[in-house]
This record gives C-alpha cells, sequence and structure tokens, in this order.
C-alpha cells in the first residue's frame, strides 16, 4: 500500500468505484476508501440490489399463486420460505460486492477500508474500524463519491426494527401483518409491493395528492390503480405527525396535508421512505472549506470541480437525479475529466425506472412540465392490450406515451408503464441521445411479436398512422 496516490476517491458506490476503475483504466493510480465491509455502496449492499433481489422473488411468488391457473398450470399448496428468501437475497449481495472486490484488484485500485476525513484538501487520514489512522495524499485529485442517506421527519425515530428504511425493510425477519409506509416514491412503492405480495397489509401514507411525484400524471394514475388492485391502500394528502413503538407494534399518528383533525393508525412495522438526504458528514469538509448548497449537496461545475482545488464530487452527493446509473455517469466521467478528456454530462435523457409490477419506465420530460414549460408538444399512446405479445403472455397492463415537439417532433419524452418497461426504455433514451423523432421511432423495424412494438405503435399514433388501435 502507497502512503500517495493520483487520485483518491472517497466511496465505494455506484459513483465511486467506476470512478476508481476509469481512473486506474487512464493509468492513474489510485485508491478508494470505503469504511462499509463490502464494496458497492447503498445500490448493491442495502439498496437497487437486494430490493430487486425480493422483489424478483415475491413476483415468482405471485406468479405461481395467481399467474399459473390462466396457463392451464395447477400449482397447490404453494408456500415460501421467507428465511430461505432472504439468504438468497444476500448471496445475489454478496457475490456482487466480491465482484467489484475483484474488479478492484484487476484494475490495480487499492481499497482502503476505513472512513475518511480531509486534513488539508490533497490529504485524508483514514480511520480503520480496528481505530488505527492512516494518512494519504492525492497528487491529482479527491473525488467525493459519499452518496446520500435516508432522509427522515421529525416525530418519526428509525430504530430498524418496527421503524424502519429501507435497510431493515429489506430484513424484516416475519412478514408484518399491517405494514405502513410513509412516502409514496420509489422506495415505497417497490417494497410496500415486495411485502403486500408476501402477505401484509399495506397502506401507503403519502403527502401529496397524488404518488411518484415528478412521473408523468397520466402513468402515475395507472400505476396507482394498478397498486390498489393488488391490494395496497393508499392516503393521499397526509402527514405523519408521529410515531411511538408500542407492546407489540407502532402507532402512528397522522392528519391531512392541510391541517385538521388528526387520526389514529396502528401497525406492526412502518416503513420510512420520504427521500435521500446527501451524506458529507464526518467527512471533515470544514476544514478545506468545501461550500455545500441549501439543500447540503455539493455543488460542482465543469469537470465535477468543487469551489476547492483538486477536489472533485460525484452522484449522490450532488445535484441531479439520486439514481445509480446517474452517479456512475458522473464517476465514469469526472475520471475521463481527470485524465484531460471531455468530462460534461446531460441529466436530460437519464431514465428512472420504478420496479413496480407493472414497471414504469421513464425518460425526458413528463406532459405535466411540458405543459408548464409552454413547449408545443404532439402525443402518441398505445396500450398493451393491443400488443399481440402481451396477449400471448398473458399480460396487457400498461401503455406506452410519446411526447414530441410539436414543431421539429423531436422526441421530448418517452413513458411506459407495463411489463419489462424498464428494459425497453433505453430504446427511447437511444432514440434521444441520438437527437431522434416519434417518426424515426415509427420507421425502426421491430421484431414481431414483441412488447417493443408498442413503442413503434405509439410513435405511429403520434404520427397520425395508428394501425392497430
Ligand atoms: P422519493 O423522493 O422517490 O419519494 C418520497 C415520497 O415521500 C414523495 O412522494 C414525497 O412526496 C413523500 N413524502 C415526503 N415527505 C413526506 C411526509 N412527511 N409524509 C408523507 N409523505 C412524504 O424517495 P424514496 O422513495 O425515499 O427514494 C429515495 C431515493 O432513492 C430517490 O431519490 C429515488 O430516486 C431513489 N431510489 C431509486 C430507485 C429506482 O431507481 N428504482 C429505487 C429506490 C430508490
Amino acid at each position: 500500500m502507497n502512503d500517495a496516490y493520483d487520485v483518491i476517491v472517497i466511496g465505494g458506490g455506484t459513483g465511486g468505484y467506476p470512478a476508481a476503475i476509469r481512473a486506474a483504466q487512464l493509468g492513474m493510480t489510485v485508491a478508494c476508501v470505503e469504511q462499509r465491509a463490502t464494496l458497492g455502496g447503498t445500490c448493491l449492499n442495502v439498496g437497487c440490489i437486494p430490493s430487486k433481489a425480493l422483489l424478483h422473488s415475491s413476483e415468482v411468488l405471485t406468479e405461481t399463486q395467481e399467474g399459473l391457473a390462466q396457463h392451464g398450470i395447477a400449482a397447490t399448496g404453494v408456500s415460501f420460505d421467507l428465511s430461505k428468501m432472504l439468504a438468497r437475497k444476500e448471496k445475489v449481495v454478496a457475490d456482487l460486492t466480491k465482484g467489484v472486490a475483484y474488479l478492484f484488484k484487476k484494475n490495480k485500485v487499492d481499497w482502503i477500508q476505513g472512513s475518511a476525513r480531509f486534513e488539508t484538501a490533497s490529504r485524508l487520514s483514514i480511520v480503520s474500524e480496528a481505530g488505527s489512522v492512516r494518512v494519504v495524499e492525492a497528487r491529482k485529485a479527491v473525488i467525493i463519491a459519499t452518496g446520500s442517506e435516508v432522509a427522515t421527519i421529525p416525530g418519526v425515530v428509525i430504530d430498524e426494527q418496527r421503524i424502519v428504511s429501507s435497510t431493515g425493510a429489506l430484513s424484516l425477519s416475519k412478514v408484518p401483518k399491517k405494514l405502513v409506509v410513509i412516502g409514496g416514491g420509489y422506495i415505497g412503492l417497490e417494497l410496500g409491493s415486495v411485502w403486500r405480495r408476501l402477505g401484509a397489509d399495506v397502506t401507503v401514507i403519502e403527502f401529496l395528492d397524488r404518488i411518484v411525484p415528478g412521473m408523468d400524471g397520466q402513468i402515475a394514475k395507472q400505476l396507482h390503480r394498478m397498486l390498489e388492485q393488488q391490494g395496497i391502500e393508499f392516503r393521499l394528502q397526509r402527514r405523519v405527525t408521529s410515531a411511538e413503538a408500542t407492546q407489540d407494534g407502532v402507532r402512528l399518528a397522522i392528519e391531512p396535508a392541510a391541517g385538521g383533525e388528526p387520526e389514529s393508525l396502528e401497525a406492526d412495522v412502518i416503513l420510512v421512505a420520504v427521500g435521500r438526504k446527501p451524506f458529507t458528514a464526518s467527512l471533515g469538509i470544514e476544514a478545506i472549506g468545501l461550500e455545500l448548497d441549501a439543500k447540503g449537496r455539493i455543488p460542482v461545475g465543469q469537470g465535477f470541480k468543487t469551489n476547492v482545488a483538486g477536489v472533485f464530487a460525484v452522484g449522490d452527493v450532488i445535484p441531479g437525479p439520486m439514481l445509480a446509473h446517474k452517479s456512475t455517469l458522473d464517476g465514469v466521467t469526472c475520471a475521463e475529466g481527470l485524465a484531460g478528456r471531455y468530462a460534461g454530462v446531460d441529466y436530460a435523457r437519464v431514465p428512472g425506472v420504478i420496479y413496480t409490477s407493472p414497471e414504469v419506465a421513464t425518460v425526458g420530460q413528463t406532459q405535466e412540465e411540458l405543459d408548464a414549460a409552454g413547449i408545443a408538444y404532439k402525443q402518441g399512446m398505445f396500450p398493451f392490450t393491443a400488443n399481440s405479445r402481451a396477449r400471448c403472455n398473458g399480460d396487457t397492463r400498461g401503455m406506452v406515451k410519446i411526447l414530441a415537439d410539436a414543431r421539429t417532433d423531436a422526441l421530448l419524452g418517452v413513458h411506459i408503464i407495463g411489463p419489462d418497461a424498464g428494459t425497453m426504455i433505453s430504446e427511447a433514451v437511444l432514440a434521444m441521445e441520438f437527437g431522434g423523432s416519434s417518426e424515426d421511432l415509427a420507421l425502426v423495424v421491430h421484431p414481431h411479436p414483441t412488447l417493443s412494438e408498442s413503442l413503434k405503435e405509439a410513435a405511429l399514433v403520434l404520427q397520425g398512422k395508428g394501425m392497430h388501435i
């Protein structure tokens, strides 16, 4: 181990580890400081990956219980073992985090396990879990990739037992009879779906008058309806004012968002999923005069430069969508910049996916955003009920919605709710990256019969040439 590197990355998550690997590939000597016992950050350890493992397991269960009959397949006596399901999830996580450690070795990135603190802009002291201190110097750059932490609400203290964040909700040792989810966003809907499918009564309390704020309103309405059909109850325009652990559960007080009569709710477990906030505590940023904005994020300029020379920041600690693939984009681009290459990013075409059943996937602007910006657009929609493959598969839920500039036909936004939406959205992202129009999408030959034909069909509808509806 050295005591000086060209680049030191703080944080081994989806922003930090790609930054470290790319910088090493570009010829720099690199260390990555990570305090967890495994690499991969929130996404791999307690976020995207374990949640998708559980989402998939619980979907397999529901499909076996409810989806097989339509195919003439009888499955009786279906049951599940939660501890095995959780163990499988842990194995998926362990394998992937080990994979990152292997990639570090392969690319000669030194992983320094411990917690980093700035002594100067280029010198870090790193405290290991055992308490030993090591000082390392960065010759060229320090990249802060420390991610985000769970946002909390006053009056609700997370204990990860009965009042849990997403971390605790990924490891509940038994299925709660009643789960109350605070927040109808990405985490609330995904993890609420998992526990609903495993048998919990789930109620989602959302402050606003709709779920998934920021998603296209029409798509969000469909998702709301579909999740209700799956048995999730929604209480919109409600705020939680307190939550206290009782003998055998949690008692919550909620009231209308606009104020009014409070109401009491009982639950076995409550999940707090009201967003995440940038994590910069314990870095000692005051020692180097690093500026934060009003939301606690680190503002960056071209090439991810902070206000301190030689210090860069990427991922959830900087402005932009808090998504794993966005932080990877940041990390890799930042490393490219350090090697003197182009280091610009454009978040306008970063897709978002909610891994509910069905999935919701989106890229570009929503109808509401276009209306608010006064941009004239045309729209084309195509429901999966009219898609032959969806019919073969026996799942015709959802639709594709395409928004294109009324004057130039440039694609402005594509929103999909339906099976495999998260995979299908990449076609729209690619089209938009290439400056594509709805006419382009309509002209592209799609294999038949596939779900992705619905993208072409929605584009045809937009063009006034719809054929299958
Ligand atoms: P979120 O920002 O997606 O949703 C939070 C929800 O809570 C919003 O609907 C908000 O209106 C509501 N809310 C806020 N305060 C409230 C209160 N006091 N009472 C009731 N409702 C309240 O945040 P979430 O779901 O916690 O996710 C955190 C971050 O992780 C997000 O930035 C998300 O993008 C990311 N994430 C992404 C996933 C994906 O890409 N599939 C999966 C999970 C998380």
